[in-house]
């Protein structure tokens, strides 16, 4: 059993910088979380509090249920990647993995109940270092020293290192920043097998939300030390919390307008670039459920979920490109609305046709719109998604008043409330 659990803690870093501002977080057996958030959010802090590398201020860290405040690293049962894995250049593949192996001393308690330490038996050493190799796939690997392999051969060196150590918690902080945009997408994928093979809880911290998304069985998104939201890559993708959430999760990130809602008798409408657009099917039916009042709010929608539409349409708004970027299978169109807003678009390319696509140049007006079930609605004065409560996998965002004078979010009254 490894669950992990953080109660209240917090870490001050001299006399007055907060790093990590009460973070509560219970993690199951097993679950892969993710903590992910932008420079400076606190999370390898998170991490090494877990690890027993930097003290924790004032909190409890519970492994396993047994809380692990004064334990020292080596007696937490955890293993850690690090982003600049360095690797030991004079020692092959092999004894670089055995290195931590060759030091450990394990508890054999006699017939009479004498406990002893001993070493690790060289059988057991081969063991466990070319079964983490061959699951890693770098068994014909074992002699050469690191210097002799690849970027990606040599973070696969540096995961089995800390995999042989055969440890309850896996933790590991950007391990995959050093490699290539390709080889990190190969090994993303090979965490994912990986994951399925070693008995671990893990936590793994990242700033690219794409790794977040792909990996995480939960994601933690932090920001300036605080949680922002915890939920699953669904949960976080269709319902974020706040607008943070909201433009962090998801590239290019998510379209905000200063908008306004209108109930009325037959239902809602939020009135965006001086065009009224219904906000039908589950969104008004939400909206009506919880009685949301007509009020001025920042309307968000996800680039993907904006589509072309002809001028017909009463909910059509009136765009011009301003550029054009070919993405493949794709373009986003970077646009300017009626009253000036700047939006983004993505538009699969695969259904038009290549004039269709030619056309689609900048100075070219076009008309586009969205459906009621892809908006998302959060308060001007908060930044919280009308839509969520604090509820399970949700926790209310608190940003402190210095923190929200740092803010540059592009909605000008935006602001969390203490
Ligand atoms: N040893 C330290 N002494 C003082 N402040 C520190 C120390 N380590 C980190 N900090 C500060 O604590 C805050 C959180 O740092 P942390 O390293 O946890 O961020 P991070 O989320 O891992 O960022 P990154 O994505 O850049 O690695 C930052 O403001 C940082 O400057
Ligand atoms: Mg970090």
């Amino acid at each position: 059993m490894a669950t992990v659990k953080l109660t209240n803690v917090k870490k001050i870093y001299g006399k007055n910088t907060v790093a990590v501002h009460d973070f509560n977080l219970e993690i199951a057996d097993k679950e892969f979380i993710v903590f992910v958030g932008p420079s400076g959010c606190g999370k390898s802090t998170t991490l090494r509090m877990i690890a027993g590398l930097e003290e924790i201020t004032e909190g409890t860290i519970e492994i396993g249920g047994k809380v692990v405040n004064d334990l020292q690293p080596k007696d937490r049962d955890i293993a850690m990647v690090f982003q600049n894995y360095a690797l030991y250049p004079h020692l092959t593949v092999f004894e670089n993995m055995a290195f931590a192996l060759r030091l450990k001393r394990v508890p054999v308690t006699d017939e009479k109940g004498n406990t002893r330490y001993v070493k690790l038996t060289q059988d057991e050493i081969y063991k466990r270092v070319t079964e983490a190799a061959d699951i890693l796939g770098i068994s014909e690997y074992l002699l050469r020293r690191p210097r002799e392999l690849s970027g990606g051969q040599r973070q696969r060196v540096a995961i089995g290192r800390a995999m042989v150590r055969d440890s309850q918690v896996f933790l590991m902080d950007e391990p995959l920043s050093n490699l290539d945009a390709k080889l990190r997408n190969q090994m993303r994928a090979e965490l994912i097998l990986l994951r399925e093979k070693i008995d671990s809880t893990f936590i793994y911290v990242t700033h690219d939300q794409t790794e977040a998304m792909t990996l995480g069985d939960r994601i933690v998104i932090m920001k300036d030390g605080f949680i922002q939201q915890v939920g699953t890559p669904t949960e976080v993708f269709e319902m974020p919390g706040n607008l943070f959430v909201a433009e962090f999760i998801g590239a290019p990130k998510m379209n905000t307008f200063n908008a306004r809602l209108i109930k009325d008798d037959g239902g809602y409408t939020v009135e965006v670039c001086g065009v009224k657009m219904p906000v039908d099917g589950e969104k008004g039916e939400e909206l009506a459920k919880r009685q949301i009042p007509s009020s001025a709010i920042v309307l968000g929608v996800r680039p993907e979920h904006i589509t072309l539409t002809g001028r017909a349409n009463p909910a059509a708004l009136p765009c011009v490109i301003r550029v054009t970027e070919m993405m493949g299978s794709e373009l986003h169109l970077h646009v300017t609305a009626p009253q000036g807003e700047q939006l983004i678009v993505r538009i699969p390319t695969v259904s038009l046709t290549s004039a269709q696509v030619a056309a689609l140049t900048a100075g070219a007006k076009i008309f586009v719109t969205f459906r009621g079930k892809v908006m998302h609605f959060f308060s001007q004065d908060t930044g919280i998604n009308l839509l969520t409560d604090a509820q399970a996998g949700q926790q209310v965002p608190q940003i402190t008043q210095n923190q929200q004078e740092k803010d540059e979010m592009p909605v000008k009254n935006w602001h969390l409330k203490n």
